[in-house]
């Protein structure tokens, strides 16, 4: 791979030591995907705390912080002292929601430990936004922005949605990246990795965040990772459509990019998102489609009976705090099933200020932050029947906990959460 002299002086130890461990991993990462050089970049979204009983124990083992960095974040024997960023980086989600570690099943030990890590990558100068969706709360990346970022559902609304560039990046190579502002030049930084190869005719309207979560999981059935583009979009759908239509794409297969021709950045027109191609395969999608799909998902479910309603997946916007917050006005969840409702920290603040944490609360509600079931692997006590209208937690949660599952309308989900009973649309 082709260095830059500031490249080389970065592994040749002028940073200092954990930049140069960092480089050495950025290189070995590079040459490994072939890539000829390394880009820039200023925009880094990663995780660095440690929050596991495992990652407490290493440190306690092999003498702190230092280690675990070394260790875990840079794939590093030696063991370097924690640097300083040098990208702007932000803080994904994490293993549990700090103030509420009881309802993680987390012992104070774990959250004492957390937080001496978490004041760590406030010193190393991460952004503790703690949230899947760091573009809702203050890292929104411009077009063709290079970035390198980890969090598949992150991933895809970033290259898709924003047109900035990243590839799907691992803690390792996302914490090197943030301390020598590098990530190996290849993938869906290059022009060529972003074009479409397959194509995808709507013979439906998709219009609700849930029709957008049904079309992106069976989109990513079918592409796994090439790039689709999608014509014949009516209503332009809004972000938290298109971060559910993501999340659910990047569950079924690993779509890290799709194009939709009229609305997405880099899909002006079908030619353009083509770059002048013709598609190798073209699908339709309609009624039929979109019921297998929905009958697949929903495969998990049996007992009607509801002991848990989660909401947030990919953490919830304001504006899906302020629906569920309307839809729960004057209502009790029913009293042998709890409601959780996740969403970065940053959106509790201003629920909290709007009055919509009060309204839900006193419907029997929660609102937690900074992780969610799957992450945390926690449910309320007890839980065998979850309800919810994320299609990538229905994906995950039953083959995570075991528990059965039913996927619909937020609507639909809110209803679940007063009567403690599913009912179909
Ligand atoms: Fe976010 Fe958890 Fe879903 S981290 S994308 S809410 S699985």
């Amino acid at each position: 791979m082709k260095l830059t002299d500031e490249e080389k002086a970065m592994r040749d130890g002028r940073d200092g030591r954990a930049v140069a461990r960092a480089m050495d991993l950025l290189i070995r990462y590079g040459n490994a995907l072939d890539a000829e050089s390394l880009v820039e970049t200023r925009n880094v979204c990663g995780t660095v705390t440690a929050t596991t009983p495992f990652l407490r124990d290493f440190a306690m083992a092999k003498g702190g912080d230092d280690a675990v960095y070394s260790e875990f974040n840079l794939d590093s024997q030696e063991v370097v002292p924690v640097p300083r960023v040098k990208a702007f980086s932000s803080h994904l989600q994490l293993g549990f929601d700090p103030h509420h570690p009881e309802l993680m099943g987390v012992d104070e030990q774990v959250v004492a430990f957390y937080r001496r890590s978490e004041a760590m990558a406030a010193r190393m100068g991460v952004q503790l936004m703690n949230t899947c969706t760091p573009y809702q709360v203050g890292n929104v990346p411009t077009r063709g922005e290079h970035c390198a970022w980890m969090e598949s559902s992150a991933v895809v609304y970033c290259n898709s949605v924003l047109g900035a560039r990243t590839n799907t990046e691992g803690r390792e190579s996302a914490n090197a990246a943030m301390v020598t502002g590098r990530i190996p030049k290849w993938g869906l930084h290059l022009d060529q990795g972003r074009l479409g190869e397959l194509g995808v005719e709507l013979d439906m309207p998709v219009e609700s965040v849930e029709e957008w979560g049904l079309l992106g999981y069976w989109m990513g059935e079918w592409v796994q990772n090439r790039v689709a583009v999608v014509s014949g979009v009516g209503q332009v759908p809004n972000l938290p459509k298109l971060k559910h239509m993501g999340a659910a794409a990047s569950s079924s297969g690993g779509v890290e990019l799709y194009h939709l021709v009229g609305v997405t950045p880099e899909a002006n027109t079908a030619e353009q998102a083509f770059g002048g191609r013709k598609p190798v395969e073209v699908r339709r999608y309609g009624p039929a489609e979109r019921a297998a799909t929905h009958a697949r998902i929903n495969e998990m479910g049996r007992d009607t009976q509801v002991d848990y309603v989660m909401l947030g997946c990919p953490h919830y916007t304001i504006e899906q705090i302020w629906e569920a917050a309307c839809l729960l006005e004057g209502r009790k969840v029913h009293e042998n099933c709890a409601l959780w409702i996740f969403t970065p920290h940053a959106i509790k603040s201003l629920a909290d200020r709007n009055g919509y944490t009060d309204t839900i609360e006193k419907a029997g509600g929660l609102i937690l932050t900074d992780s969610c079931s799957a992450m945390s692997r926690a449910v309320p006590k007890g839980t065998r029947v979850v309800a919810m209208d994320s299609v990538k937690q229905a994906h995950y949660l039953p083959a995570i906990l075991g528990v059965q599952a039913w996927f619909g309308s937020t609507a639909q989900c809110i209803e679940a959460a007063c009567t403690g009973r599913w009912r179909n649309a």
